[in-house]
């Protein structure tokens, strides 16, 4: 009825800190609130307020929403109340309800009455006398009488007229239309489900919408396990999980979503004690269904079953996901053991292996490699380059640019380390991925590290160049750039016509240019909180080669940090410049002795300044 872009604007006008903050004490943490979460009890703030995205979220529980829900969740109004309130605070008219919109609520109100007759008749037909087989197959099945009762198990008894017959008070075409009689030319309509075991599908308001039916005779092997109820103006399975009005709630308080493939794999962990689990209905995951996923919980669980099928099942999933991740949105992917689905797991291994399972969940980009690595042999360079192709693909899906980076950086790590295995691998791994902890810098990482080598470890570096090495030395820039925040500004210019933008570092020098751009005094804590909003992490000493620069320690004499640090920026820019032009001279016709021993002076030069520094 409101369009998407009236409430954009409704929201946009109005800032959310300021409502929340007449009800809730707000403190101010950088750009964003902090305070005690009033959704849920504790004493230390968990709950954060964003008026830059319009958005508060507790990470403690999980609660999460814009101002319209703040309203609706927090102060208890109804949705439109909460529109017409805030409409009011930001001098907005709320536009009268369209005609054809009212009339198609409307339709769809009769039509969940029409779903609802329609349960409740299936409920008691497995209570009667004709869900006797019912009853039996669903005593195999080991559920509890609470559990069928809370997901509403009926029975569509056979015969092609038995709910009509029933239902009779209800106009044929609002049966035909709700999906549960099927109307074909010339021909009395028939019902649609027949003889089956019956679940009743449910929106995210907990309104039955459609059904799913389960075949209860096995020798019927034309017929399909599972009918659902068909697309209507109530039932759009793109749009549905089964089970999200009871998981999104409990999800809350686990931070935990679970995605699985069945409908009765849904309610054997619910009756198991895993409440937040939903399933798509017979299908691939859609954008749309990941989107409603991410609005309940940064990381999903898929869990798909361990055979090719599943394994493919996987793929897709991940194919879907990846030009959709947003900074800290992501999947984790559970492989169950080949032939078994979550039901049959507990069954055979009780609750206790499945949360063991759950907690084991694989990051998606691990996934991801281990799939592409494992797809093909790897003997020949052609196959190499095949393989880098294909990971090189999946990177390019991806729609956000600092994921995208970050990907890219992390496969052809991969990559590199798998295809061509390093001899002396001692030490050099790339950082855990992941988020850097919220708000917090990695000054423990420092401190914490291994006993820096001595600083002729330096000199090795400096006079190999290798690019590994070049890598190190621009991650030892970064992180004393994050330290020495005042300098970004002066050196920006030079670092953007470096090779630095382009190089897998790129997307912490874009999040400390923006973040130097901002007007207040930056502080280190500051930048770790922009990294990891953005899910960067702070390179680690090993990235920086564990060379002691004096700009990576806490502690240090400011002043030769300092000195230290543009010492560094100076080979880090020049560098690479100097040597491709090193190069030229030295291959150029005209081979040009004294340009190249200019050229030859100015990086030695470099070079020493940055030695003697550390030395000092
Ligand atoms: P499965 O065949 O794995 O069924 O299909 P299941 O969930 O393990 O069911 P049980 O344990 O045999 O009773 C997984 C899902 O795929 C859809 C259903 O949503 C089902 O829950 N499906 C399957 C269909 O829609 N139609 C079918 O014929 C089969
Ligand atoms: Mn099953």
């Amino acid at each position: 009825m409101l369009s998407p872009q009236w409430l954009d604007e409704l929201r946009s006008r109005i800032t959310l800190s300021s409502v929340i903050g007449r009800t809730t004490r707000l403190q101010k943490a950088g750009h964003e609130f902090k305070a005690c979460c009033p959704f849920h009890n504790e004493k230390s703030p968990s709950f954060t307020v964003n008026d830059a995205k319009g958005f508060y979220h507790c990470f403690g529980c999980g609660a999460h929403g814009d101002v319209i829900r703040w309203m609706t969740d927090q102060r208890g109004l109804a949705f439109m109340d909460a529109v017409k309130e805030l409409a009011a605070e930001a001098g907005m008219e709320v536009p009268a309800p369209d005609p054809r919109a009212a009339r198609q609520a409307e339709q769809r109100d009769t039509l969940h009455d029409v779903t609802r007759a329609a349960q409740d008749w299936f409920v008691a037909q497995l209570a009667g006398p004709e869900g006797a087989r019912a009853r039996d197959y669903l005593a195999t099945r080991g559920f509890d009488a609470h559990t069928i009762q809370r997901f509403g198990f009926g029975y569509a008894p056979e015969g092609r007229q038995a709910l009509k017959n029933r239902l009779s008070q209800i106009p044929e075409d609002k049966l035909i239309e709700a999906g549960l009689r099927i109307a074909v030319e010339e021909r009395e309509p028939y019902d649609r489900f027949r003889g089956r075991l019956m679940l009743p599908i449910e929106d995210a308001r907990g309104r039955v919408i459609g059904f799913g039916g389960r075949i209860l005779d096995k020798t019927k092997t034309d017929a399909p396990k599972y009918l659902n109820s068909p697309d209507t103006p109530l039932f759009d399975k793109g749009r549905t999980l089964y089970n999200l009005h009871r998981a999104g709630p409990a999800s809350r308080q686990t931070g935990r979503m679970i995605v699985v493939e069945g409908y009765m794999d849904v309610i054997a962990l619910a009756a198991a004690g895993f409440a937040e689990a939903v399933a798509p209905l017979g299908t691939a995951l859609t954008e749309h269904q990941l989107g409603l996923l991410w609005r309940m919980v940064e990381t999903p669980i898929l869990c798909f079953d361990g055979d090719a099928a599943g394994q493919r099942a996987a793929m897709r999933a991940i194919s879907r996901a990846l030009p959709l991740l947003k900074p800290a949105h992501s999947l984790r992917i559970v492989r169950l053991p080949p032939g078994l689905d979550p039901d049959d797991l507990i069954k055979q291994q009780g609750a206790p292996a499945m949360a063991a399972l759950l907690d084991g969940a694989r990051p998606l980009i691990d996934m991801l490699w281990e799939h592409e690595r494992d797809a093909l042999p790897l003997a020949t360079p052609e196959d190499k380059a095949g393989l880098k192709a294909r990971l090189l693909a999946h990177v390019e899906t991806i729609t956000d640019p600092d994921i995208r980076s970050l990907y890219r950086r992390e496969l052809l790590e991969r990559f590199s380390e798998h295809a061509f295995p390093r001899r002396e691998s001692a030490g050099w791994r790339p950082a855990a991925p992941g988020r850097a902890p919220r708000g917090g810098d990695r000054a423990g990482g420092w401190r914490n590290a291994a006993p820096p080598p001595p600083v002729d470890a330096t000199v090795r570096f400096v006079q190999r160049g290798a690019a590994s090495q070049r890598d190190a030395l621009a991650a030892a820039v970064l992180v004393g750039l994050a330290r020495f925040p005042d300098r970004i500004a002066a050196c920006a210019e030079a670092l953007l016509r470096s090779d630095l933008p382009g190089s897998r570092h790129g997307a912490l020098l874009d999040a400390l240019l923006d973040a130097a751009d901002l007007a207040q005094p930056l502080e280190f804590e500051a930048i770790g909180a922009i990294f990891a909003e953005r899910g960067l992490a702070l390179p680690s000493p090993a990235d920086c080669g564990n060379i002691p620069y004096p700009f990576l320690r806490e502690g240090a004499d400011r002043t030769r940090a300092g000195e230290c640090l543009d010492a560094a920026i100076g080979l880090l820019v020049e560098g690479p410049a100097l040597d491709a032009a090193l190069a030229r001279a030295t291959e150029a016709a005209d081979f040009d002795f004294d340009e190249q021993q200019r050229l030859r002076a100015r990086r030695t030069e470099l070079e020493n300044r940055l030695k003697e520094l550390m030395r000092a």
